[in-house]
C-alpha cells in the first residue's frame, strides 16, 4: 500500500473511496456530508461503528476522540472494513489537534499495521484491495493550518512507513511455524536482511558456544534436533555515533518447556517465544533507512527448548559465560538462561573492543507471570535506573505501545538463592515471577552496566490470539515501535 500526503483539499483529490471519521458523535461536522442518511442507517458515530455508503463511496467510522491511539485504531478498523470492496484508492482528511506530527504517524501505522494479515499457510489469501491512500492536509480542526508543515510531515510519513514495515516484518518472523524458523533459518534470514540493509553480521554455532563458555545457553539447546545460533547484527552509522546501544532478544524458536514439560494447552503458541528475537530483527532492519546516528548491536539467542535423552534437567548445575553457577530447578525457565549468556556476551564484546555501551535493553517473552500481572496487552518494564525506565515509558506512549513498570525490591532477590550454586533459575516463591526473572537477568549484568540495563517482558502483547487495536490475530511486533522511538529520541538528546 502506498500512502501520500496532499496539500489539496479533500474535494479536489480523486480517489475511489473517501474515509470520514465521526469524532465523539459529532454528526454536524463539515466533514460529515451524509448526516441524515447515516441516521437512517442507525449510525450515530459511536466508537467502533462503521457505515459504508456504497452509492456515494464514503466510509464513515466512529472514533471517541482524535487522540493518537484512537486514530490508529480507527484507521485499522477502516482498512479492515474495506477488505472486500471493489476499489483501489482511498482519501482521508487530517486529524491533528495541534501542530505536531504524531497524528500522521498514528494514521499511517493504523492503515499499514491494520491491513496486515498472516496468510502464508492459507490456500486462499485475504484481499487487500486498497493500494493507494491519500491523506489530505485539510484538517478536521479548520483553525489549524497544516499545509505550511508539509515538509516535516513528509519526513514523518517516510519514517512511519519504515517503522510499519519493520513491525510487519517482525510479525512475519514471529508468526512463522517453528519448523520454518529454526535457529539456523533465523540466522539465514538475519544474514539476508543484513545484506540488504548494509549491516554487519556474525553467527555462532554450538561449538563456538561451548568454546566460549556459554554453558547456560548451550544446555537449553542440547536436546533439540536444530542446532542453536547466537546472532550478532551491528548497525554503524555513517557519521560518528552519538551513542552505542545493545538490544538483546530471546529467540526460542520453540519452547516445549523441556523436561519440565508444559501442559499441551500451554505449549500452543510457543512458536512465538522467539518474539524478542523477531523484534530485534525488525528494529535492526529499520536503522539504516532511518539514518540514526547510533551504533546498535542486536544480539539474538536462537534455540529450541526440547526433550530427549540428552536434555538438560532439573538438578543440573550450569556455568554461565561470566562464571556464575546456576542450579536448574525448572527447565521451562529457559529464556533467562539463554539471555544470561547473551547479555554476558555483548558486555564482554564491548570490553574486548574497548567501547562503552550507553544502554542495554533486552526483549523477551520471559514469563507467564507478567501476563497474569499486567494482562495481555501491556509490556512489563524492569531495571535499576529510574531515568532510563521513564525514557522508555515516554517512548512507548508516543509510539502507541502499552508498558508498565514492575518494581524491584531486595526481598524478591532473596528468593533466587540456591543451596548448591550461586543462583537458582527459579524463585522459591510462586509470586512475583516476572520480577524474579528480571532479577535473575540482573545477576548477569556487570556492576558498571547495572544502571544502563532495562528488561522488557513482552510475553503478553507479543502474541495474542485475537485482534486488538491495530494488531491482528497472532504476532503484534511488540517492542519495535517503542524501541525505534526511543532510539530516535536518544539520538536527539
Ligand atoms: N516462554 C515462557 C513464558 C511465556 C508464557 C511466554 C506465556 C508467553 C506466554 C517461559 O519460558 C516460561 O515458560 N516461563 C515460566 C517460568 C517458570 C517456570 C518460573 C512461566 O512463566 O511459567
Ligand atoms: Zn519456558
Ligand atoms: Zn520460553
Amino acid at each position: 500500500m502506498d500512502i501520500d500526503l496532499s496539500s489539496m483539499p479533500l474535494a479536489q483529490i480523486s480517489a475511489d473511496i473517501e474515509l470520514i471519521f465521526v469524532v465523539s458523535g459529532e454528526m454536524n461536522h463539515r466533514f460529515v456530508r451524509d448526516a441524515s442518511l447515516l441516521e437512517e442507517c442507525g449510525f450515530t458515530g459511536k466508537e467502533g461503528q462503521k457505515c459504508y455508503l456504497a452509492h456515494v463511496k464514503r466510509l464513515y467510522v466512529g472514533i471517541a476522540s482524535i487522540e493518537w491511539d484512537e486514530l490508529r485504531t480507527g484507521c485499522a478498523q477502516a482498512i479492515r472494513a474495506l477488505r472486500n470492496v471493489k476499489a483501489s484508492s482511498l482519501k482521508v482528511g487530517a486529524y491533528a489537534a495541534k501542530r505536531e506530527t504524531n497524528w500522521l504517524a498514528a494514521m499511517v501505522e493504523g492503515f499499514l499495521l491494520g491491513d496486515y494479515s498472516f496468510d502464508r499457510y492459507k490456500s486462499t489469501k485475504e484481499n487487500h484491495p486498497i493500494e493507494n491512500v491519500t491523506i489530505s492536509l485539510e484538517n478536521f480542526d479548520a483553525s489549524i493550518n497544516l499545509v505550511d508543515d508539509i515538509q516535516i510531515l513528509n519526513e514523518r510519513l517516510k519514517r512511519s512507513l519504515i517503522v510499519s514495515d519493520a513491525v510487519n516484518f517482525t510479525r512475519d518472523v514471529a508468526n512463522s511455524a517453528p519448523d520454518d524458523m529454526t535457529p539456523s533459518m533465523m540466522a539465514s534470514l538475519a544474514a539476508e536482511m543484513a545484506r540488504e540493509e548494509g549491516l554487519e553480521i556474525s553467527v555462532y554455532d554450538e561449538n563456538w558456544l561451548e568454546e566460549n563458555g556459554l554453558g547456560a545457553f548451550l544446555a537449553v539447546s542440547r536436546a533439540s534436533a536444530h542446532a542453536p545460533r547466537l546472532i550478532h547484527l551491528t548497525y554503524t552509522p555513517q557519521e560518528r555515533p552519538v551513542a552505542r546501544v545493545a538490544l538483546v532478544g530471546k529467540g526460542l524458536t520453540y519452547d516445549s518447556g523441556g523436561l519440565s514439560l508444559k501442559p499441551s494447552e500451554h505449549m500452543i503458541t510457543m512458536k512465538a517465544d522467539k518474539s524478542g528475537a523477531s523484534a530485534i530483527l525488525g528494529i535492526m532492519s529499520a536503522l539504516a533507512k532511518m539514518e540514526l546516528p547510533i551504533e546498535v548491536h542486536g544480539v539474538i539467542g536462537a534455540t529450541e527448548n526440547m526433550i530427549g535423552g540428552n536434555a538438560y534437567k532439573p538438578d543440573d548445575i550450569l556455568v554461565a559465560k561470566n562464571g556464575k553457577t546456576i542450579e536448574v530447578r525448572n527447565t521451562d525457565a529457559e529464556g533467562r538462561l539463554v539471555l544470561a549468556d547473551c547479555l554476558c556476551y555483548i558486555q564482554d564484546y564491548a570490553k574486548e573492543n574497548e567501547f562503552e555501551l550507553d544502554a542495554i535493553l533486552d526483549f523477551a517473552t520471559l514469563t507467564g507471570a507478567c501476563v497474569v500481572g499486567l494482562g495481555e496487552y501491556t509490556i512489563g518494564l524492569m531495571g535499576h535506573n529510574k531515568k532510563l525506565k521513564e525514557s522508555i515509558e515516554e517512548a512507548a506512549f508516543k509510539a502507541g505501545e502499552l508498558i508498565a513498570e514492575l518494581p524491584f525490591n531486595p526481598y524478591l532477590k532473596e528468593l533466587l538463592k540456591s543451596q548448591v550454586a550461586d543462583i537458582c533459575n527459579i524463585s522459591s516463591s510462586r509470586y512475583g515471577g516476572a520480577i524474579t526473572a528480571a532479577l535473575f537477568l540482573s545477576e548477569f549484568i556487570s556492576e558498571e552496566n547495572r544502571q544502563k540495563w532495562a528488561h522488557l517482558d513482552i510475553a503478553g502483547p507479543a502474541f495474542v490470539e485475537k485482534e486488538w487495536g491495530c494488531n491482528p490475530h497472532g504476532a503484534s511486533g511488540a517492542g519495535v515501535r517503542l524501541a525505534l522511538q526511543w532510539l530516535e529520541e536518544l539520538a536527539t538528546r
